[in-house]
Protein backbone atom coordinates (compact mmCIF):
# COMPACT_ATOMS: atom_id res chain seq x y z
CA UNK A 1 0.00 0.00 0.00
CA UNK A 2 3.03 2.41 0.57
CA UNK A 3 3.84 3.20 -2.74
CA UNK A 4 1.06 5.89 -3.96
CA UNK A 5 3.40 7.11 -7.05
CA UNK A 6 6.63 6.98 -8.06
CA UNK A 7 8.08 9.90 -5.77
CA UNK A 8 5.31 9.71 -3.26
CA UNK A 9 5.39 6.75 -0.13
CA UNK A 10 3.98 5.95 2.96
CA UNK A 11 5.88 4.83 5.35
CA UNK A 12 7.09 4.40 8.82
CA UNK A 13 10.34 3.56 7.58
CA UNK A 14 11.75 7.41 7.06
CA UNK A 15 15.20 6.30 7.13
CA UNK A 16 15.46 3.50 5.44
CA UNK A 17 13.90 5.72 2.35
CA UNK A 18 16.02 8.40 2.90
CA UNK A 19 18.99 6.33 2.64
CA UNK A 20 18.19 4.55 -0.42
CA UNK A 21 17.27 8.01 -2.19
CA UNK A 22 20.77 9.55 -0.86
CA UNK A 23 22.29 6.39 -2.14
CA UNK A 24 21.22 6.82 -5.86
CA UNK A 25 21.25 10.29 -6.13
CA UNK A 26 24.72 12.39 -5.64
CA UNK A 27 23.76 15.21 -3.61
CA UNK A 28 26.55 17.32 -2.97
CA UNK A 29 25.30 18.95 0.59
CA UNK A 30 22.16 18.31 2.40
CA UNK A 31 19.76 20.71 4.17
CA UNK A 32 16.65 20.49 6.30
CA UNK A 33 14.31 23.07 6.97
CA UNK A 34 12.14 22.62 9.62
CA UNK A 35 10.33 24.80 12.53
CA UNK A 36 10.59 24.60 16.56
CA UNK A 37 7.60 22.36 16.88
CA UNK A 38 8.64 19.76 14.64
CA UNK A 39 12.58 20.34 15.55
CA UNK A 40 11.68 19.24 19.13
CA UNK A 41 8.96 16.36 17.78
CA UNK A 42 9.88 14.94 14.86
CA UNK A 43 13.52 15.72 13.78
CA UNK A 44 14.73 13.52 16.50
CA UNK A 45 12.70 10.94 15.01
CA UNK A 46 15.19 11.20 12.12
CA UNK A 47 18.21 9.80 12.85
CA UNK A 48 19.30 10.27 9.34
CA UNK A 49 19.00 13.97 9.53
CA UNK A 50 20.79 13.97 12.57
CA UNK A 51 23.94 15.56 10.84
CA UNK A 52 22.69 18.13 8.20
CA UNK A 53 22.83 21.69 8.85
CA UNK A 54 19.09 22.50 9.91
CA UNK A 55 17.46 26.25 9.53
CA UNK A 56 15.09 26.28 12.31
CA UNK A 57 12.35 28.94 12.36
CA UNK A 58 9.47 30.09 14.32
CA UNK A 59 6.32 27.82 13.77
CA UNK A 60 3.22 29.92 12.79
CA UNK A 61 1.34 30.98 9.13
CA UNK A 62 2.17 34.78 9.55
CA UNK A 63 5.93 33.16 8.86
CA UNK A 64 4.98 32.46 5.65
CA UNK A 65 6.85 35.36 3.77
CA UNK A 66 9.43 36.66 1.66
CA UNK A 67 11.48 37.72 4.98
CA UNK A 68 11.71 33.96 6.10
CA UNK A 69 12.57 33.02 2.49
CA UNK A 70 14.93 35.46 2.47
CA UNK A 71 16.51 34.01 5.63
CA UNK A 72 16.50 30.03 4.14
CA UNK A 73 18.33 31.43 0.71
CA UNK A 74 20.93 33.34 3.25
CA UNK A 75 21.34 29.94 4.91
CA UNK A 76 21.79 28.10 1.90
CA UNK A 77 24.44 30.86 0.39
CA UNK A 78 26.22 31.02 3.78
CA UNK A 79 26.88 26.86 3.90
CA UNK A 80 27.33 26.54 -0.37
CA UNK A 81 24.57 25.05 -1.69
CA UNK A 82 24.46 24.38 -4.84
CA UNK A 83 22.16 23.34 -7.94
CA UNK A 84 23.39 19.54 -7.00
CA UNK A 85 21.98 20.04 -3.33
CA UNK A 86 19.08 18.91 -1.21
CA UNK A 87 16.94 20.37 1.06
CA UNK A 88 14.45 18.92 3.52
CA UNK A 89 11.24 20.58 4.12
CA UNK A 90 10.12 19.03 7.36
CA UNK A 91 7.20 20.32 8.44
CA UNK A 92 3.48 21.00 8.09
CA UNK A 93 1.99 22.90 5.02
CA UNK A 94 4.35 26.33 6.04
CA UNK A 95 7.21 24.42 6.02
CA UNK A 96 6.82 22.78 2.30
CA UNK A 97 5.23 26.04 0.89
CA UNK A 98 7.99 28.02 2.36
CA UNK A 99 10.74 25.71 1.72
CA UNK A 100 9.43 24.36 -1.45
CA UNK A 101 9.35 28.44 -2.94
CA UNK A 102 13.20 28.81 -1.38
CA UNK A 103 14.38 25.58 -3.11
CA UNK A 104 12.52 25.85 -6.32
CA UNK A 105 13.81 29.69 -7.00
CA UNK A 106 17.29 29.39 -5.48
CA UNK A 107 19.99 28.98 -7.94
CA UNK A 108 17.13 28.62 -10.30
CA UNK A 109 16.22 25.42 -8.70
CA UNK A 110 17.71 23.01 -6.69
CA UNK A 111 15.97 19.36 -5.36
CA UNK A 112 13.62 19.65 -2.32
CA UNK A 113 11.97 16.20 -0.17
CA UNK A 114 8.88 16.72 1.80
CA UNK A 115 8.33 14.89 4.66
CA UNK A 116 4.47 16.62 6.09
CA UNK A 117 4.45 16.03 10.03
CA UNK A 118 0.63 17.66 9.99
CA UNK A 119 -2.48 16.12 8.61
CA UNK A 120 -3.36 18.74 6.61
CA UNK A 121 0.04 19.04 4.59
CA UNK A 122 0.09 14.30 4.34
CA UNK A 123 -2.93 14.97 2.64
CA UNK A 124 -2.55 18.42 1.41
CA UNK A 125 -0.48 21.13 1.03
CA UNK A 126 2.85 18.61 0.52
CA UNK A 127 1.60 17.06 -3.00
CA UNK A 128 0.77 18.65 -5.74
CA UNK A 129 3.64 20.76 -6.14
CA UNK A 130 2.47 24.36 -5.67
CA UNK A 131 4.85 26.61 -3.13
CA UNK A 132 4.72 30.11 -1.82
CA UNK A 133 4.51 32.41 0.48
CA UNK A 134 1.78 35.60 1.36
CA UNK A 135 2.66 38.90 0.45
CA UNK A 136 0.87 42.33 1.57
CA UNK A 137 -2.28 40.52 3.26
CA UNK A 138 -2.64 37.84 0.43
CA UNK A 139 -2.07 34.67 0.79
CA UNK A 140 0.16 32.32 -1.73
CA UNK A 141 0.60 35.77 -3.50
CA UNK A 142 3.90 34.66 -4.92
CA UNK A 143 5.08 31.10 -5.68
CA UNK A 144 5.97 28.16 -7.79
CA UNK A 145 4.31 25.15 -9.44
CA UNK A 146 7.02 22.64 -8.64
CA UNK A 147 7.16 19.28 -7.68
CA UNK A 148 8.66 18.16 -5.06
CA UNK A 149 11.64 15.21 -5.96
CA UNK A 150 9.95 12.70 -3.07
CA UNK A 151 6.77 13.09 -0.58
CA UNK A 152 7.59 10.50 2.21
CA UNK A 153 4.65 10.05 4.74
CA UNK A 154 4.91 8.99 8.26
CA UNK A 155 1.62 9.02 9.80
CA UNK A 156 3.27 8.20 13.23
CA UNK A 157 4.32 11.59 12.79
CA UNK A 158 1.17 12.50 13.90
CA UNK A 159 1.16 11.46 17.23
CA UNK A 160 2.35 15.05 18.37
CA UNK A 161 0.22 17.00 16.52
CA UNK A 162 -2.20 19.28 18.51
CA UNK A 163 -6.37 18.23 18.36
CA UNK A 164 -7.33 21.02 16.82
CA UNK A 165 -4.91 21.15 13.81
CA UNK A 166 -5.21 17.28 13.10
CA UNK A 167 -9.33 17.99 13.19
CA UNK A 168 -8.75 21.14 10.56
CA UNK A 169 -6.40 18.62 8.25
CA UNK A 170 -9.20 16.00 8.54
CA UNK A 171 -11.75 18.55 7.01
CA UNK A 172 -9.60 18.27 3.79
CA UNK A 173 -10.09 14.48 4.05
CA UNK A 174 -13.24 14.73 3.79
CA UNK A 175 -13.12 17.21 0.78
CA UNK A 176 -11.60 14.27 -0.78
CA UNK A 177 -13.96 11.57 0.02
CA UNK A 178 -16.60 13.37 -1.45
CA UNK A 179 -14.42 14.15 -4.11
CA UNK A 180 -13.70 10.40 -4.76
CA UNK A 181 -16.15 8.02 -4.16
CA UNK A 182 -19.45 6.73 -2.06
CA UNK A 183 -16.66 3.90 -0.77
CA UNK A 184 -14.55 6.78 0.17
CA UNK A 185 -17.62 8.51 2.03
CA UNK A 186 -18.27 5.14 4.18
CA UNK A 187 -14.69 4.43 4.63
CA UNK A 188 -13.99 8.06 6.24
CA UNK A 189 -17.36 8.26 7.97
CA UNK A 190 -16.58 5.63 10.01
CA UNK A 191 -13.34 7.33 11.11
CA UNK A 192 -12.98 8.03 15.08
CA UNK A 193 -11.21 11.18 15.68
CA UNK A 194 -11.02 11.10 19.25
CA UNK A 195 -9.67 7.61 19.12
CA UNK A 196 -7.18 7.57 16.55
CA UNK A 197 -6.46 4.03 15.16
CA UNK A 198 -3.19 4.72 12.96
CA UNK A 199 -3.30 1.74 10.69
CA UNK A 200 -6.73 2.91 9.45
CA UNK A 201 -5.74 6.20 9.27
CA UNK A 202 -2.75 4.78 7.31
CA UNK A 203 -5.41 3.67 4.45
CA UNK A 204 -7.51 7.23 4.86
CA UNK A 205 -4.58 9.19 4.15
CA UNK A 206 -3.64 7.07 1.06
CA UNK A 207 -7.03 7.09 -0.47
CA UNK A 208 -6.76 10.97 -0.06
CA UNK A 209 -3.49 11.38 -1.43
CA UNK A 210 -4.89 9.25 -4.69
CA UNK A 211 -8.21 11.48 -5.01
CA UNK A 212 -5.93 14.78 -4.98
CA UNK A 213 -3.10 12.94 -7.22
CA UNK A 214 -6.21 12.24 -9.76
CA UNK A 215 -7.12 16.38 -10.08
CA UNK A 216 -3.41 17.38 -9.98
CA UNK A 217 -1.78 15.04 -12.46
CA UNK A 218 -4.85 15.88 -14.88
CA UNK A 219 -4.46 19.12 -14.76
CA UNK A 220 -0.99 20.64 -13.37
CA UNK A 221 -1.38 23.59 -13.66
CA UNK A 222 -5.79 24.47 -12.44
CA UNK A 223 -6.53 25.76 -15.81
CA UNK A 224 -9.81 23.74 -15.36
CA UNK A 225 -10.09 20.20 -13.70
CA UNK A 226 -8.07 21.09 -10.63
CA UNK A 227 -10.52 23.21 -9.35
CA UNK A 228 -12.81 20.05 -8.13
CA UNK A 229 -10.63 20.69 -5.31
CA UNK A 230 -11.67 24.01 -4.65
CA UNK A 231 -15.00 22.11 -3.39
CA UNK A 232 -16.03 23.77 0.27
CA UNK A 233 -13.22 26.44 -0.37
CA UNK A 234 -15.21 29.86 -1.68
CA UNK A 235 -17.38 29.82 1.41
CA UNK A 236 -14.07 29.02 3.45
CA UNK A 237 -11.97 31.58 1.81
CA UNK A 238 -14.21 34.38 2.59
CA UNK A 239 -15.32 33.02 6.56
CA UNK A 240 -11.36 32.59 7.36
CA UNK A 241 -11.34 36.46 6.04
CA UNK A 242 -14.65 37.47 8.03
CA UNK A 243 -13.61 35.81 11.55
CA UNK A 244 -10.05 37.01 10.94
CA UNK A 245 -11.35 40.75 10.12
CA UNK A 246 -13.23 40.04 13.81
CA UNK A 247 -9.93 39.61 15.23
CA UNK A 248 -11.22 35.66 16.14
CA UNK A 249 -9.37 34.10 13.20
CA UNK A 250 -9.86 29.94 13.24
CA UNK A 251 -7.96 27.44 10.86
CA UNK A 252 -8.02 27.07 7.35
CA UNK A 253 -9.62 23.37 7.89
CA UNK A 254 -12.44 24.52 10.26
CA UNK A 255 -13.36 27.55 8.15
CA UNK A 256 -13.20 24.39 5.04
CA UNK A 257 -15.48 22.40 7.40
CA UNK A 258 -18.22 24.60 7.48
CA UNK A 259 -17.60 25.65 3.60
CA UNK A 260 -18.88 21.72 3.06
CA UNK A 261 -21.92 22.08 4.20
CA UNK A 262 -22.69 25.32 2.64
CA UNK A 263 -21.59 23.76 -0.49
CA UNK A 264 -23.44 20.38 0.00
CA UNK A 265 -26.86 22.37 0.09
CA UNK A 266 -25.74 24.66 -2.55
CA UNK A 267 -25.26 21.51 -4.50
CA UNK A 268 -28.76 20.21 -3.76
CA UNK A 269 -30.62 23.45 -5.05
CA UNK A 270 -28.49 23.09 -7.62
CA UNK A 271 -28.02 19.74 -9.00
CA UNK A 272 -30.81 18.25 -6.44
CA UNK A 273 -27.78 16.55 -4.89
CA UNK A 274 -29.85 14.02 -2.45
CA UNK A 275 -31.12 16.49 0.68
CA UNK A 276 -31.06 13.40 2.89
CA UNK A 277 -27.18 13.15 1.81
CA UNK A 278 -27.02 16.42 2.63
CA UNK A 279 -28.16 15.71 5.92
CA UNK A 280 -25.96 12.63 6.54
CA UNK A 281 -22.89 14.70 5.71
CA UNK A 282 -23.54 17.90 7.53
CA UNK A 283 -24.20 15.89 10.63
CA UNK A 284 -21.04 13.89 10.25
CA UNK A 285 -18.91 17.10 10.00
CA UNK A 286 -21.26 18.95 12.96
CA UNK A 287 -20.64 16.19 14.80
CA UNK A 288 -17.05 16.61 14.84
CA UNK A 289 -16.56 20.34 14.13
CA UNK A 290 -16.94 23.16 16.55
CA UNK A 291 -20.19 25.52 15.55
CA UNK A 292 -19.44 29.08 14.96
CA UNK A 293 -22.16 31.75 14.89
CA UNK A 294 -22.49 33.53 12.05
CA UNK A 295 -24.80 36.29 12.56
CA UNK A 296 -27.54 37.48 10.08
CA UNK A 297 -26.67 40.89 9.97
CA UNK A 298 -22.94 39.68 8.62
CA UNK A 299 -23.92 38.66 5.47
CA UNK A 300 -23.61 41.28 3.17
CA UNK A 301 -19.98 41.29 4.69
CA UNK A 302 -19.46 37.62 4.07
CA UNK A 303 -21.06 37.90 0.28
CA UNK A 304 -19.26 40.68 -0.41
CA UNK A 305 -15.67 39.54 0.63
CA UNK A 306 -17.10 36.15 -1.86
CA UNK A 307 -17.00 38.76 -4.79
CA UNK A 308 -13.87 40.63 -4.03
CA UNK A 309 -12.08 36.98 -4.04
CA UNK A 310 -9.59 36.90 -6.97
CA UNK A 311 -10.60 33.52 -7.95
CA UNK A 312 -13.90 35.18 -8.87
CA UNK A 313 -13.87 36.96 -12.10
CA UNK A 314 -16.19 39.71 -13.34
CA UNK A 315 -18.27 40.32 -9.69
CA UNK A 316 -19.52 36.51 -9.97
CA UNK A 317 -19.29 34.01 -7.43
CA UNK A 318 -17.66 30.90 -8.56
CA UNK A 319 -18.08 27.18 -6.84
CA UNK A 320 -16.98 23.98 -7.23
CA UNK A 321 -20.32 21.79 -6.49
CA UNK A 322 -20.87 17.99 -6.34
CA UNK A 323 -24.06 16.09 -8.85
CA UNK A 324 -23.25 13.61 -6.43
CA UNK A 325 -20.30 12.47 -4.79
CA UNK A 326 -17.70 11.64 -6.75
CA UNK A 327 -19.40 13.92 -9.58
CA UNK A 328 -17.81 17.58 -9.16
CA UNK A 329 -18.91 20.33 -11.24
CA UNK A 330 -16.95 23.17 -11.51
CA UNK A 331 -17.02 26.74 -12.60
CA UNK A 332 -20.64 26.84 -10.96
CA UNK A 333 -22.23 30.52 -10.40
CA UNK A 334 -25.00 30.74 -7.83
CA UNK A 335 -27.33 33.48 -6.81
CA UNK A 336 -26.87 35.87 -4.01
CA UNK A 337 -30.07 34.32 -2.48
CA UNK A 338 -28.93 30.30 -2.93
CA UNK A 339 -25.57 31.31 -1.05
CA UNK A 340 -27.75 33.05 2.05
CA UNK A 341 -29.82 30.23 1.90
CA UNK A 342 -26.71 28.13 2.34
CA UNK A 343 -25.33 29.73 5.22
CA UNK A 344 -28.84 30.18 6.99
CA UNK A 345 -28.82 26.28 6.80
CA UNK A 346 -25.49 26.09 8.02
CA UNK A 347 -26.81 28.45 11.29
CA UNK A 348 -29.58 26.03 11.85
CA UNK A 349 -27.17 22.99 12.18
CA UNK A 350 -25.06 24.96 14.15
CA UNK A 351 -27.77 25.94 16.42
CA UNK A 352 -28.80 22.24 17.24
N1 LIG B 1 0.66 24.00 -1.44
C1 LIG B 1 -0.57 23.58 -1.32
O1 LIG B 1 -1.14 22.95 -2.23
C2 LIG B 1 -1.30 23.84 -0.04
C3 LIG B 1 -2.54 23.21 0.20
C4 LIG B 1 -3.17 23.43 1.41
C5 LIG B 1 -2.59 24.26 2.36
N2 LIG B 1 -1.40 24.87 2.09
C6 LIG B 1 -0.75 25.75 3.09
O2 LIG B 1 -0.47 24.99 4.25
C7 LIG B 1 -0.35 25.89 5.35
C8 LIG B 1 -1.01 25.30 6.57
O3 LIG B 1 -0.37 24.08 6.87
P1 LIG B 1 -0.53 23.38 8.29
O4 LIG B 1 -1.95 23.36 8.69
O5 LIG B 1 0.22 22.11 8.21
O6 LIG B 1 0.13 24.42 9.28
P2 LIG B 1 1.58 24.56 9.97
O7 LIG B 1 2.67 24.19 9.08
O8 LIG B 1 1.57 25.94 10.54
O9 LIG B 1 1.49 23.51 11.17
C9 LIG B 1 0.55 23.65 12.19
C10 LIG B 1 1.19 23.64 13.58
O10 LIG B 1 1.55 22.31 13.92
C11 LIG B 1 2.93 22.25 14.37
N3 LIG B 1 3.38 20.91 14.00
C12 LIG B 1 3.60 20.43 12.75
N4 LIG B 1 3.83 19.11 12.80
C13 LIG B 1 3.80 18.75 14.10
C14 LIG B 1 3.94 17.51 14.78
N5 LIG B 1 4.11 16.36 14.11
N6 LIG B 1 3.87 17.52 16.13
C15 LIG B 1 3.64 18.67 16.81
N7 LIG B 1 3.44 19.86 16.22
C16 LIG B 1 3.52 19.90 14.87
C17 LIG B 1 3.59 23.40 13.64
O11 LIG B 1 4.75 23.82 14.30
C18 LIG B 1 2.48 24.45 13.68
O12 LIG B 1 2.49 25.10 14.92
C19 LIG B 1 -0.97 27.21 4.90
O13 LIG B 1 0.03 28.15 4.73
C20 LIG B 1 -1.63 26.87 3.58
O14 LIG B 1 -1.64 27.97 2.68
C21 LIG B 1 -0.76 24.66 0.92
Amino acid sequence: MGQISENILITNEIDAQLQKIFEQKDFDKIFVLTDQNVAQHVLPLIGSLADFPAFIITPGEHNKNLNTATEVWQFLTQNKASRKSLLINLGGGVITDLGGFAASTYKRGMAFINIPTTLLSQVDAAIGGKTGVNFHNYKNLVGTFTQPLYVLVNPLFLKTLPFQHFRAGFAEMVKHALLSSPTDWQLIKSFDLENIDYEFLKTLIHNSIKTKLHYVQQDPYEKNLRKALNFGHTIAHALETYFLDRQMPILHGEAVAIGLIAEIYLSNQKFLFDFNKVLEISAFISKNFPSYDIPYQDYEQILSIMTHDKKNAFGNVNFTLLKDIGEPQINQVCSKSNIIESLNFYRQLSMR
